[in-house]
């Protein structure tokens, strides 16, 4: 037999066992494909190997080492089908085993704080508005903090026990005594002293009280704070801008309200509250930049004019989602947490 028809034979072979291997599904059908194609007496592979003997003596040697592939084919494509059978049998298991109904591993992704979240929020409506954000240090010196803010040295506010002062060892030698910032009312005077008006920035941060945790206080809160230099600015523009970004935050239109305060550094004082859900909520403070203030930085009160505002992140977040204790955003507890 010629070497040509002899290799045709055998890749019919190959693709055929392969072919009725493959789509065996159950043991007899396995069985079977095995007694005809490698059945030790009729197996058609047998069968071939029987007619290599009449091959040309030169011929030979490449027809035995493709009839060996072709052999090795047949007896992986009869093993690979056992072993298919085996695995998807009700009790024979080899290998980890695959179970499609059974429930997944859900998979948990991480989300920001929703006071970060909250802050995001903020910076974009009064982005909008045509604020920008400035940012300053938690550690502030007593100049930035109180003095510059029209707040003098026997004031109240300045109390040790109202403040987190640094310990001697932690200021710096000769400096005046550093202190976790009470308000972030010290980055509208960074921002003055630095910027020539007009101004019209927000800053957003951290500040520290010493006050006892419970369901409203926190050692730490976040503030947003405003402030808007310019010629010719009003209460009026005050209360517009409070009252467009009180109704961006909460949705629907929110009414604001003044009440008569006073605050060192802006003169006169309001204490801001809003109207939402049939109730009047405090908001914040704000003002009129006192002209002492402007002073402190260097800005002729005769010129210039602004308005100041201040208000709690956390407040806000608790009452647009109804959370009624603040501890909760500092506890960690992911059960919490992976509600926003
Ligand atoms: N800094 C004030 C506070 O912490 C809030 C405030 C800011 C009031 C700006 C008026 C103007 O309570």
């Amino acid at each position: 037999m010629a070497l040509a028809e002899f290799l045709q034979q055998l890749d019919d072979l190959a693709s055929a066992a392969e072919q009725a291997f493959g789509s065996a599904d159950d043991a007899e059908s396995v069985e079977a494909a095995r007694v005809e194609y490698l059945g030790a007496k009729q197996g058609r592979v047998k069968a071939v190997q029987k007619q290599m003997g009449g091959i040309d003596s030169t011929d030979r040697r490449a027809a035995g080492m493709r009839f060996n592939e072709v052999k090795q084919r047949v007896e992986a494509a009869f093993q690979a089908a056992t072993e298919r059978l085996a695995s998807g049998g009700p009790r024979v298991q080899r290998g980890p085993h695959f179970d499609p109904t059974l429930p997944g591993t859900p998979v948990r992704s991480g989300r920001l704080h929703p006071i970060t979240q909250t802050i995001e929020e903020l910076k974009d409506i009064m982005g909008r508005l045509g604020f920008s954000a400035a940012e300053g240090p938690e550690i502030e010196d007593e100049w930035h903090n109180f003095e510059a803010l029209n707040i003098p040295r026997e004031h109240p506010a300045r109390d040790p026990l109202d403040n987190f002062y640094l310990s001697a060892a932690e200021k710096l030698a000769g400096d005046s005594p550093l202190l976790l910032r009470s308000q972030t009312s010290t980055v509208q005077i960074r921002v003055m002293e630095s910027t020539p008006p007009p101004v019209r920035i927000i800053s957003l941060g951290r500040v520290y009280r010493p006050d006892t945790a419970d369901a409203t206080h926190y050692p730490m809160f976040h503030q947003m704070e405003g402030l808007l230099i310019d010629r010719h600015v009003t209460m009026a523009d005050l209360k517009s801008v409070l009252r467009l970004f009180a109704t961006s935050y909460l949705g629907g239109d929110v009414h604001i309200r003044f009440r008569p305060s006073f605050f060192p550094f802006t003169e006169p004082s309001v204490e801001v509250d809003y109207h939402w859900n049939d109730q009047w909520i405090e908001f914040g403070g704000a003002g009129m930049v006192d002209p002492n203030v402007l002073r402190a930085v260097g800005y002729d009160p005769e010129q210039v004019i602004g308005f100041a505002f201040g208000l709690g992140v956390e407040r806000l977040c608790m009452r647009r989602h109804r959370i009624t204790d603040i501890r909760e955003f500092y506890k960690n507890d992911v059960r919490f947490l992976h509600q926003f």
